[in-house]
């Protein structure tokens, strides 16, 4: 393959080069069966047999104890910041949300459609440029649940651990940007769900660990909104996204032989490593958050003005170096670490970053 950008978008990420190639020579032909992944019936025992190994995969990678059902489901991300209030919200109840970035918000603005929803910390004063502080975390009196976003992939913070809920309820967490970047206490939640166009494919669906006793809604609601119908269905209740589903398994495969999560977690480390210690050592470039609640999947920065930030990425994009907008409410830099992101591509940022530097004072 010849040689193609470093992608630093938040998402759709760029993918390794072996996946890309799987996926292409299975699109003519999936494993010698005639048909392509994109003709692939979901019926077919071809695919039955692709989702299978997908799921097991990924409860290997994950360390996913048995009392926790993997579902694969559509909507990406911001279905679920529905489909959870749909099934554990009602209007009787409270669930506490922790709003630590700008889809931390989103989410709980989806819940309060479902019932009643307690902001239980917030970092928007700091312009979810920090993490909240868990000695100014005030939880409700009985929250259905607490949810979480273990990354914020807009501004860049990250949860160094989970948040620690009320005895009598259980935790939830959006993991979109940090699902295989690093390992994740399974046990410690009642629910982990992660888009698939970060760490584990391309856009469109969402993974969805959910404890099995949580698969059933608190209260009647319509059978596609349903945890426990996806369970039943084997996640196969609709038409499955067959494609994105063996981009999945590829990537699944690839993170699992380039060392599973743990290794993961220490590239993620060496390569925000890397970029910080650039950024703190530069006059010229500032990073946004404080080294306390740093991001290692998602490193923001800026310049020393807007218009040098523009030619920053024209001229990055120039050698190939490419997806370095930030949120696009707030603007400035950002480079996305995501797993397929490799160390040397990082390398060459911070080369490239010191050059522009120095011709830019
Ligand atoms: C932390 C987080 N949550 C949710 C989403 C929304 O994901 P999607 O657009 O796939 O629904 C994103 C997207 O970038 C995200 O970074």
């Amino acid at each position: 393959m010849p040689s193609r950008p470093i992608s630093f978008s938040p998402g759709p990420s760029m993918l390794p080069d072996e996946v890309l190639a799987k996926y292409v020579a299975q699109v003519t032909s999936y494993r010698d069966f005639g048909l392509g992944i994109l003709e692939l019936g979901h019926r077919t025992r071809q695919f039955e047999d692709l989702f299978d190994d997908t799921i097991d995969l990924l409860r290997t990678l994950l360390h996913l104890p048995d009392a926790y059902e993997l579902l694969i489901i559509h909507g990406g991300a911001r279905f679920q910041f529905s489909m959870l209030p749909a099934n554990h919200l009602s209007p009787e109840r409270t669930a506490d949300y922790l709003e630590s970035g700008h889809f931390a918000r989103a989410a709980a603005v989806e819940a309060a459609a479902y019932g009643g929803v307690h902001v239980a910390a917030s970092s928007s004063r700091s312009s979810f440029l920090s993490i909240p502080e868990v000695n100014a975390t005030r939880y409700s009196k009985d929250p259905a649940y607490v949810h979480y976003t273990s990354n914020n992939t807009e501004m860049g913070t990250q949860y160094e651990r989970p948040p620690q809920p009320p005895e009598s309820t259980w935790l939830a967490c959006d993991a979109s940007s940090d699902l295989l970047t690093r390992p994740f206490d399974i046990a410690q939640h009642g629910c982990i769900y992660a888009t698939s166009h970060k760490n584990l494919g391309t856009a469109g669906l969402a993974l969805v660990i959910m404890r099995r006793d949580l698969l059933t809604p608190v209260r009647p609601i319509a059978p596609f909104m349903s945890y426990a119908t996806h369970a039943a269905a084997k996640s196969r209740f609709n038409t499955p996204p067959v494609s994105t589903i063996l981009v999945l398994r590829l990537m699944a495969e690839w993170t699992a032989a380039n060392g599973g999560v743990e290794r993961m977690a220490s590239l993620a480390e060496a390569k925000s490593k890397l970029l910080y210690e650039a950024l703190d050592h530069s006059e010229f470039y500032q990073a946004l958050v404080h080294s306390r609640h740093r991001s290692k999947v998602n490193v923001t920065f800026k310049a020393p003005t807007a218009d040098l930030e523009e030619r920053f990425q024209r001229e990055a994009e120039e050698v190939g170096l490419v997806g370095l907008w930030g949120y696009r409410k707030v603007g400035h830099l950002r480079a996305s670490l995501f797993n397929a992101v490799p160390l040397e591509g990082v390398e060459r940022l911070v080369d490239f970053m010191a050059s522009f530097a120095r011709r830019s004072k």
